[in-house]
């Protein structure tokens, strides 16, 4: 028997990527999701994959009464990695109060149950966002962070404030935020990826779209801004380096290895990569003639951010190592699958 680890989130994008890498270097994974924008049916390839399938309960850790009864179940956790949580930008402007109930509350409730039950470490998903438009590139940890431009990138920066105050008074706990850049692409075997429901938002699920015919075209959102292309610059980083970053993290906390008890760390690339770079690039690699046009810039998009991973490379040991290439096959083999293109 491995060492148990709660994944909240695990049948997600992330997540589920993240329960394949934990089962691979041999934790036992207990899963919670509410399945709110996740398919039960992911437990399945899960368990194609890695021959193991995880524990599942289905609840809402936004609900203190069952998060408790939850842990007060499973005394055997020694590890929690949070993914459960909201994520679309654009929704979270219409309803905040949604957004900040739901990616607050359940981080509360997890921190509560953790302190309660005597389990020790936690990894948190944060993001990019909480440094905005940054100064200075590429972005160190030490880079300052920038009110957030949406509710949902403040309940990533405030999710980071509880963190650091709960880890102050309570020095036997050890919490990491990893601060993910973008992540994109699916596993090799093509049995777990992304799976935006209805349209996306994100580039590379509709590009694969398009590809795919679901889509018509791909609107670009923007070429007029400051960078040799003119449009946007983002740090795409394969979601399978991203899972094993959690790993990385995991093992930290575990063996002590960690300089504090409230760590964060920048997960990317290193590299900043156009969208019109990348769309070029999925063309190359796909052979695919995907149609697109050049609209006018998304409201509430920054103009390019990339991630100084020197720290996490250093203090994690731990190094994004797919190509865009492999990472944009990856993708493109996922959604054929899904959709049943040969
Ligand atoms: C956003 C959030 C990030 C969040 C992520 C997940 C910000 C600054 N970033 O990332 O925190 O974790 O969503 O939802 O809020 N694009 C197109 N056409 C499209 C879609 C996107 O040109 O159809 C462009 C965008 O304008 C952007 C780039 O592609 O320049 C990446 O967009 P996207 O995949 O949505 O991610 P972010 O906005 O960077």
């Amino acid at each position: 028997m491995g060492k148990k680890i709660l994944v909240t989130g695990g049948t997600g994008y992330i997540g589920s990527h993240t329960v394949v890498e934990l089962q691979e270097s041999g934790f036992d994974v207990v899963i919670v999701d509410n399945l709110s924008n996740s398919r039960i049916e992911v437990l399945d390839n899960i368990e194609k994959i890695t021959g193991i399938r995880p524990e599942f309960e289905k609840f809402d850790l936004a609900d203190a009464d069952l998060t408790d009864s939850f842990f007060q179940n499973h005394k055997d956790i020694e590890a929690v990695i949070h993914f459960a949580a909201f994520k679309a930008v654009g929704e979270s402007v219409e309803k905040p109060l949604m957004y900040y109930r739901n990616n607050l509350n359940s981080l509360m409730n997890l921190l509560d149950g953790m302190g309660r039950y005597g389990v020790k470490h936690l990894v948190f998903s944060s993001s990019c966002t909480v440094y905005g438009q940054p100064d200075k590139l590429p972005v160190t940890e030490q880079t300052p962070r920038k009110e957030a431009e949406s509710p949902y990138g403040n309940t990533k920066a405030v999710s980071e404030d509880i963190m650091r105050d709960f880890a102050k008074v309570n020095p036997e706990q050890n919490l990491i935020a990893l601060r993910y850049f973008n992540p994109i692409g699916a596993h090799p075997s093509a049995l777990i990826g992304e799976l935006p429901v209805g349209v996306p938002n994100n580039l590379v699920p509709y590009i694969t779209q398009t590809a795919a015919g679901v889509r018509e075209e791909l609107s670009i959102f923007g070429d007029d801004y400051d960078t040799p292309d003119g449009t946007a610059i983002r740090d795409f980083i394969n979601v399978v380096d991203l899972a094993k970053a959690h790993v990385v993290a995991i093992n930290r906390l575990m063996n002590g290895r960690n300089k504090n008890n409230y760590e964060y760390f920048n997960v990317g690339t290193g590299e900043g990569v156009s969208v019109m770079q990348l769309v070029k690039t999925f063309i190359k690699v796909t052979g695919v003639n995907l149609k697109y046009k050049i609209v006018g810039r998304r409201e509430g998009d920054i103009e390019k951010i990339w991630a100084d991973t020197s720290y996490a490379n250093k203090e994690l040991g731990w190094k994004a190592e797919k190509t865009l290439e492999e990472t944009l096959l990856s993708a493109w083999n996922w959604e054929k699958r899904i959709r049943g293109i040969e």
